[in-house]
């Protein structure tokens, strides 16, 4: 790859992440993009679970260009960005790759590349990263200028979201995360988790730091069989069932993104 162009100010690079797996990360990034690409923005979601990918199933993508080709340098990076339903763009990887297990120098800078040349082209790129605190996860939210935390109401999801946060405040410096709960069980859960979340965060987390972590909420997804119905169709949510609670609560959450600042 040649040589790395600067990131234009304008372009927003989110690390959608989170410290439990299975808790949703994949269906937001790609609704959360469809919901951006509809309200006219040019969006990327790249797959950053390099070697467990999930994206290329999700929207029913069979790729035969993958981010394993451009590392490789079988392919060119062009070729590699695939259009997606729901107008949005992807780069997608493979699975079952335990090479990306770890995080080698090599990949650090070929991911590093990556993003610094497609960020120019786009206006939001959303990275899916895998869930929890391995150094293949917090490189990769490294290489993001915010983090989207989504965390479930479930106690353990909870404990492990709190790990994340205290983790990417004291080797990131990060002081300002977003936080998407999806799951919710009924209306307001959202904020009540916030509020338990930051108020940990303060008891624990803020008193050593120069400045403190704030969390903002951009959304509460309600647990909505639609989502799994779609996923299992392998459709996306905001093309096929644009109506049902837990799709317009995902356009709220977009319009809540584009008017937040990094
Ligand atoms: N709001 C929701 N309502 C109902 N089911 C949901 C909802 N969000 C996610 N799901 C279900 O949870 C499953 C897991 O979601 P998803 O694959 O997006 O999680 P993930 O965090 O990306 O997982 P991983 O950590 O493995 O990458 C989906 O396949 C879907 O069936
Ligand atoms: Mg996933």
């Amino acid at each position: 790859m040649s040589a790395v162009p600067p990131v234009p100010p304008s372009s927003r690079i989110v690390a959608v992440t989170s410290g439990k797996g299975g808790v949703g990360k994949t269906f937001v990034s790609a609704n959360l993009a469809a919901a951006l690409a509809r309200a006219g923005r040019r969006v990327l979601v790249l797959d950053a679970d390099l070697g467990l990918a999930n994206l290329d199933v999700v929207l029913n993508l069979f790729p035969k260009i993958t981010l394993h080709d451009v590392f490789t340098g079988k392919s060119s990076l062009a070729d590699a960005i695939l259009p997606a339903p729901g107008g949005f763009s992807v780069l997608l990887a493979g699975s079952g790759m335990v090479e990306y297990s770890r995080m080698t120098p090599e990949v650090r800078d070929q991911l590093q590349a990556v993003i610094s040349e497609v960020a120019p082209q786009f206006d939001h790129v959303l990275l899916d990263t895998g869930a929890g605190i391995s150094d293949v996860v917090l490189y990769t939210v490294s290489l993001a200028g915010e983090v989207l935390l989504v965390v479930t109401p479930e106690p353990t999801s909870l404990t492990d979201g709190y790990a994340t946060i205290k983790v990417l405040a004291t080797t990131q410096g990060r002081r300002h995360m977003h936080l998407l709960v999806n799951h919710a069980r009924k209306s307001g859960e959202g904020r009540a988790v916030r509020q338990q979340l930051q108020q940990v965060v303060e008891r624990y987390v803020n008193p050593g730091l120069d400045r403190p972590v704030r969390l903002d909420l951009l959304g509460e997804i309600p647990s909505d069989a639609a989502v799994r119905e779609c996923v299992q169709r392998r459709q996306l949510l905001l093309e096929v069932l644009p109506g049902v609670p837990a799709a317009q609560a995902m356009v709220a959450a977009a319009t809540r993104w584009l008017a937040s600042t990094p």
